[in-house]
């Protein structure tokens, strides 16, 4: 990182940032790339590039750009939600051509968006069936409505499937990915698309005060996590099973989601407050957040080692 040649990226000149850049587009088959400081801004300005004021964004009920970016979907684009049951946060393309308002409905909203999360965080790192987002993409065709992808954990779907990034480029017309969370960068993540979308979305960045100077110094940190901490996220995925093993011996847990990827959820006996659960936890070194009524979840990433897991299972099997 401190190697970096950075320049002024606000001028399109730190040639880091555009590196980095590049080589997303590249990956992802797509015309341009933009670097934000986070997965909320990138979800955020794809939201505010493909909808209008009084339109709506089809998404899960649980979805991250609906629960847990600050209203931003009505803050930023004054458009509303419609918010679909989903099977832990994966929709059917029944489910979504259903929600698509009728057209010429004066009483509707009109849908401009439809947005997919993969992996579902708030599903406890669920991941689609490719095939499922081809038949939505088709729906979205149909109705010529753009779809969006919030990948911030995609390729810990990818490395399960054996998916490449290639062919999540030709399904969406924008996705988010995170650089930071699992691919271990300090910060940063990327909204990938067409070059008007990107064009579009690097004014909005600007006028959100996103729009930063000598970032290169970070992109440095992006492009490394890209070519060397990709494949390793499998390790972070068999630890969280790991994890899943150790509570499913626990008496005060009821319920532990289906382990996928890098996401452990698990549900406490009704009469355990998950709060003092966490804290319970933090004071034994082992960090964890609570994830709603009885709900707790812990996540692997790259500084999550072997010697940490057994670490914890000491702590844990006592
Ligand atoms: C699925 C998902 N999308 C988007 C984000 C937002 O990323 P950031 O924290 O960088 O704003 C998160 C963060 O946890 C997330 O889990």
């Amino acid at each position: 990182m401190w190697a970096a040649e950075v320049g002024d990226d606000v001028m399109g000149d730190d040639p880091t940032v555009n590196a980095l850049q590049e080589k997303a587009a590249r990956l992802f088959g797509m015309e341009d790339a933009l670097f934000c400081p986070s997965g909320t801004m990138t979800n955020q300005l794809a939201i505010r590039v493909h909808t209008q004021p009084g339109s709506d964004v089809i998404c899960d009920k649980y979805s991250h750009i609906y629960l847990y970016e600050g209203g931003g979907i009505m803050l930023n684009s004054f458009a509303s939600v419609k918010l679909l049951d989903g099977d832990r946060g994966r929709l059917t393309a029944a489910q979504v051509a259903d929600a698509i308002s009728p057209e010429n409905d004066i009483h509707s909203t009109i849908t401009r968006l439809v947005s997919l999360e993969n992996t579902m965080n708030k599903g406890g790192g669920s991941y689609y069936n490719i095939n499922e987002i081809k038949s939505i993409k088709q729906v979205c065709m149909d109705k010529k409505i753009p779809l969006h992808l919030d990948g911030a954990r995609l390729f810990n779907a990818l490395v399960e499937t054996g998916e490449s990034p290639f062919q999540y480029g030709q399904l969406f017309d924008s996705i988010s990915i995170c650089l930071s969370k699992g691919l271990g960068c300090p910060v940063g993540s990327l909204l990938i698309g067409s070059t008007k979308t990107i064009t579009n979305a690097r004014r909005f960045r600007k006028v959100m005060g996103g729009g930063w100077r000598q970032a290169g110094f970070l992109a440095a940190a992006g492009i490394y996590a890209l070519d060397h901490h990709v494949e390793r996220l499998k390790e972070d995925h068999t630890r969280a099973r790991a994890i899943g093993d150790i509570f499913s011996k626990k008496s005060e847990v009821e319920e532990i989601f289906p382990v996928d990827t890098n996401i452990v959820i698990i549900r406490l006996q009704e009469s355990i407050s998950e709060t003092e659960y966490v804290k319970k936890l933090e004071k034994s070194g082992i960090r964890a957040v609570t994830f709603g009524k009885n709900l707790v979840r812990f996540v692997t990433h790259l500084d999550f080692t072997d010697d940490h897991l057994e670490e914890m299972r000491r702590k844990l099997e006592v």
